[in-house]
């Protein structure tokens, strides 16, 4: 693939009935691991191909465990809890957080030394937030200064700990779940909302005991230690991460109207289509069910851009985390002042999102404010139009960055020039063709 593209019209009116996304990366990433830790052969349909998984499955294949793949179908074949063969090697996690936090757990009790490497923005980004609970556990590392490349020693005897997750990362909830599962006795962990797909995943998909409940708007989780499970079948909701770009897409298009099948409307996860129903977006979740603790549906969207700005509670912020490039260019576009507050997790993604995306906003002239404590003001004009040249290189290769971009130049025009495409392979390798079959002009 080149590594720039070239956008210079608005996408023409489109109305498309059934559209199917990729698989959903949080359960793809943790359907690898946890049936890798799982006794005997567990299959998933519409797993998610994309970099992030690739790495993932790579790792546990240098782990000693069998994988056989079809397309997005997969096998793999499991030792038990402590059935990885750990030698001295290097596993590299490429651009995800969640891949190096959640295999960094899994191999926590390795007996000989395991390195795990990223790329150049993983290797930014902290392992403090997983390596100050999994030491309380007893684990040992070589600590690069909380910075990858990290490496896990040993792990022997662990024992199981009280824990307060404060920042509401469910990659950290997890790392510790994981932990956990490998250390001795029962371990209380009193958590920030966040995602709740491990939980929901040790609840109904591998069947261990684990408790759940809520405590002055914090999450109490219980795991008792040392127990093994059994192998699993899992057929992958798709992503909402994913179909937000689809969703905000068609929102912002003139008479368009879209149907996303089969996606995974956890309500950890809908933030965004909560946010821009607060602003008028009238977006509609049908044919719901629930499968393995899941939520899933079909969402119909359609184009609306008679929006208003939103005043968010902090408390949504967890939900829609992913999603905060997209809801900042809805807002650019609202009637009214929008106003966030608590973005700092944001700049601790794959690239500094809230300094970017004010720093992007800008660019394409919007009126914009960083408030105190990582907050954002967004001034909002429902008539934005983008007449200039616009291009959008050196952010990192961030895959949200490079979408939202797309995104930004379909609905308001303007003549744009973005780089690093073949981003898109981390979370959504069949973007492009997707929105060039609605209609995009992309060169
Ligand atoms: C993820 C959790 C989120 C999210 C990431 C995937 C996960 O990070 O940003 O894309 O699968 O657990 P944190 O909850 O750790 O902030």
């Amino acid at each position: 693939m080149q590594n720039q593209i070239f956008i210079k019209k608005k996408i023409d009116k489109f109305k498309k009935k059934n559209i199917f996304l990729p698989g959903d990366k949080s359960l793809s990433i943790r359907f690898v691991l946890f049936s890798s830790l799982a006794i005997g052969k567990s299959s998933a349909s519409n797993l998610l191909m994309s970099d992030d998984v690739i790495n993932t499955i790579e790792c546990i294949k240098n782990l000693g465990i069998k994988v056989k793949q079809k397309k997005n179908k997969i096998t793999i074949y499991g030792n038990g809890l402590f059935g990885f063969d750990y030698k001295r090697m290097t596993l590299n996690a490429g651009n995800s957080g969640t891949c190096a936090r959640l295999i960094l757990a899994s191999i926590v009790d390795t007996k000989k030394p395991i390195r795990i490497v990223g790329d150049k923005s993983l290797s930014k980004r902290d392992m403090n937030r997983i390596i100050k609970p999994l030491e309380k556990f007893g684990a040992k590392f070589k600590k690069n200064n909380g910075k990858l490349p990290i490496t896990v020693i040993n792990g022997d005897n662990l024992k199981s700990i009280r824990y307060f997750e404060k920042l509401g990362s469910a990659q950290c909830k997890s790392a510790v779940m994981i932990t956990a599962l490998k250390s001795k006795g029962k371990t209380k962990l009193k958590c920030a909302p966040s995602r709740n797909h491990t939980e929901l995943f040790f609840k109904h998909v591998l069947k261990l005991p684990i408790k759940k409940y809520k405590k002055n708007n914090l999450d109490i989780i219980e795991i008792d230690g040392l127990k093994n499970f059994k192998s699993f079948n899992y057929n992958i909701p798709s992503d909402i991460s994913s179909a937000a770009f689809i969703i905000v897409l068609t929102l912002l298009s003139n008479n368009s109207e879209v149907k996303l099948r089969n996606i995974n409307t956890n309500p950890t996860r809908t933030g965004i289509i909560k946010i821009l129903n607060k602003m008028g977006a009238k977006i509609k979740l049908i044919n719901n069910k629930i499968y393995k603790g899941e939520k899933i549906s079909d969402i119909i969207v359609k184009s609306n851009r008679n929006l208003r700005a939103i005043d968010l509670n902090p408390i949504h912020n967890s939900s829609a985390i992913d999603e905060f490039l997209l809801i900042f260019l809805v807002a650019a576009v609202s009637k009214g002042i929008s106003n966030f507050k608590k973005l700092t997790e944001l700049n601790k993604k794959e690239s500094k999102r809230l300094d970017l995306g004010i720093e992007i906003l800008k660019k394409i002239g919007v009126k914009v404010k960083k408030t105190k404590n990582d907050g954002l003001k967004i001034w909002g004009n429902p008539k934005l139009e983008i007449n200039k040249k616009v291009t959008m290189k050196n952010y990192l290769k961030d895959h949200r960055i490079f979408m939202v971009s797309v995104i930004a130049a379909l609905t308001l025009g303007g003549n744009w020039n973005i780089h690093d495409p073949d981003s898109i392979s981390t979370s959504f390798p069949n973007f492009l063709k997707i929105i060039k079959n609605l209609g995009a002009k992309i060169n």
